[in-house]
């Protein structure tokens, strides 16, 4: 067995009603990241996501499509699969809740609830948004100006609903939630998604209804097959099954749970933040340890909404722009936490300022020089200056402030840290002007160009959680053995050695041409 330290992260899983689109994409590429990250800071990690597949709103789509529920599913959660195929997310399973691995979890999780004390039968009557999956008590809903009709504070449609439902006391862990947020600070995250949960909570809580009997797509409630468990109930359980659950004693669930963060977008923290917490309490859980929520993507300062048209597909920005520049664009634009803005003018200036013209351009130009001048030979990095150091020194000092960012899901700042290298290995090189030293001093040449060489291998480790495929390419360039390119490798005594046969360099990041008027 490894003796790394284990590390789970999850994504939300998507509902299977649509196709997915930019603001899936963002989530799966910023868990990616920080998995990537972890697994190249030495951790034993495990990254899943999947999707979501019970519930009334997956049900009436497929009805809409003449579908069978089932068979609905299976097409859509296939263009969920393709999504992280052509992200390049690196998850380590995908988990869908119709399987049977997860009908058992969430029975199980059912019966530990009951078996607490904490289910009862009643009937509810009030209001629920299909569209949310979620129900709404009439002080949360507000009432539209012109048409009179009730809305929920995210202004989807409600329905009046009565029936027999079983029900969580979910009232019943109001101070041990509150208890639990004070203790952990960490739980929620950023601290802004925090406060909003608090003050949720000591609004006062209400039981929850956890299983419905006007339709039947969903699990059956154990016991009573009248009743599909809420879809929110199911799917939550999803972090548990994937490690093995219902089987507490599994070599995956001892390993792996509690979780060490779920990364999900704002509009679901309640359901993250104060249920899931409250029914693993009720089933004796440990609770994981952290939720992240992250802000919306709009496009152009929009929401992205089919009526507007302007939702923009994942797969056509991937064609556009190449995939890591896909995965670079969304880490560098978006900070923490916050909502991010897409437009195509400023993605394309990104990319070329800070791929082409930064990164691509210093990698270029510096082993192209090596191949012509050097007989495609890594010069040797001997007699070092000042400069010299200090470029070498900031590639092998900066990982543990690229932690600290990346620890919080600061990947803006991540990446504006690792810029600052670029940053000055750039000046660097228009500084020592190897060009004018080829005439004067051929040694000294060699020397400035392994120079940036060596910072090139290093940038190109740091790099991997977001550009996987290029840095690939910029590490085999310079030689960098396949296993030597964690971050422990970041330091002078995995320097490239001097010998090293370069071949003809071929440029990883092109400058991109797009007129003005692609501009959507
Ligand atoms: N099925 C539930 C999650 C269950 S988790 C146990 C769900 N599905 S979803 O398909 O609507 O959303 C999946 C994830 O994508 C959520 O974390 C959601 O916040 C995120 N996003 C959906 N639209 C988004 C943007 N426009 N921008 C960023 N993320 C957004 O909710």
């Amino acid at each position: 067995m490894s003796n790394k330290t284990p590390y789970y992260i999850t994504t939300a899983i998507s509902y299977v009603n649509g196709a997915p689109h930019l603001g899936h994409a963002y989530e799966d590429i910023l868990t990616d990241i920080m998995a990537r990250f972890k697994r190249l800071d030495g951790f034993d990690v495990m990254f899943l996501t999947g999707t979501d597949e019970h519930g009334q709103k997956v049900a009436k789509t497929a009805e809409k499509n003449g579908k069978a529920p089932q068979e609905f599913c299976d097409e859509i959660a296939q263009t969920f699969i393709q999504l992280k195929k052509d992200l390049n997310i690196s998850n380590d399973d995908f988990i869908r809740t119709t399987e049977n691995r997860h009908y058992e979890a969430a029975k199980d999780l059912w019966l530990k609830i009951k078996n607490a004390g904490d289910i009862y039968l009643d009937s509810y009557a009030g209001w629920y948004s299909t569209r949310e999956e979620a129900f709404f008590s009439e002080k949360e809903l507000k009432v539209d100006e012109k048409t009179g009709e009730k809305r929920t504070p995210n202004d989807t449609e409600v329905e009046w609903m009565e029936e027999s439902s079983y029900f969580f006391k979910l009232s019943a862990y109001q101070d041990k939630l509150l208890a639990h947020y004070e203790a952990h600070p960490e739980f929620i995250q950023p601290a802004s998604r925090r406060n909003e949960v608090i003050s949720f909570v000591k609004g006062g809580l209400e039981d929850l209804s956890i299983s419905r009997t006007t339709f039947n797509w969903g699990i059956p409630v154990p016991e009573d097959d009248e009743h599909v468990m809420y879809v929110w109930l199911d799917a939550l359980t999803n972090y548990m099954t994937a490690i093995g659950y219902p089987d507490i004693e599994s070599e995956g669930f001892k390993k792996y749970w509690p979780a060490d963060v779920h990364v999900i977008g704002k509009d679901i923290i309640r359901f993250h933040c104060v249920f899931w917490p409250a029914f693993l309490m009720s089933a004796g859980i440990d609770l994981p340890k952290q939720v992240f929520a992250h802000g919306f993507i709009n496009v152009d300062g929009q929401k992205m909404s089919k009526s507007l048209g302007n939702v923009v597909s994942p797969t056509d920005l991937i064609e556009k722009y190449g995939l890591d520049q896909t995965r670079y664009i969304l880490a560098r634009e978006i900070s923490h936490g916050e909502d991010g803005n897409f437009t195509y003018s400023q993605a394309l200036n990104r990319l070329n300022s800070d791929l082409a013209n930064g990164l691509g351009n210093l990698a270029q130009r510096s082993l192209s020089m090596i191949y012509k001048n050097c007989d495609a030979k890594m010069p040797a990095r001997e007699n070092l200056t000042e400069q010299d150091t200090e470029l070498l020194e900031m590639c092998y000092s900066v990982i543990p402030k690229l932690r600290d960012e990346a620890d919080k899901f600061r990947f803006n700042r991540v990446l504006e840290e690792i810029w600052r290298i670029v940053y000055a290995a750039n000046a660097y090189i228009d500084d020592q002007a190897p060009w004018t030293l080829k005439k004067t001093d051929h040694v000294r040449m060699g020397v400035v160009l392994s120079v940036i060489a060596e910072t090139v291998r290093c940038l190109g480790i740091m790099l991997q959680p977001f550009m996987p495929q290029s840095c690939k390419i910029l590490l085999d360039q310079v030689g960098v053995d396949e296993n030597q390119r964690e971050f422990s490798h970041i330091s002078g005594k995995y320097a490239l050695s001097d010998g090293y046969e370069v071949e003809k360099p071929e440029g990883v990041f092109p400058r991109i041409q797009i007129e003005e008027d692609n501009d959507a």
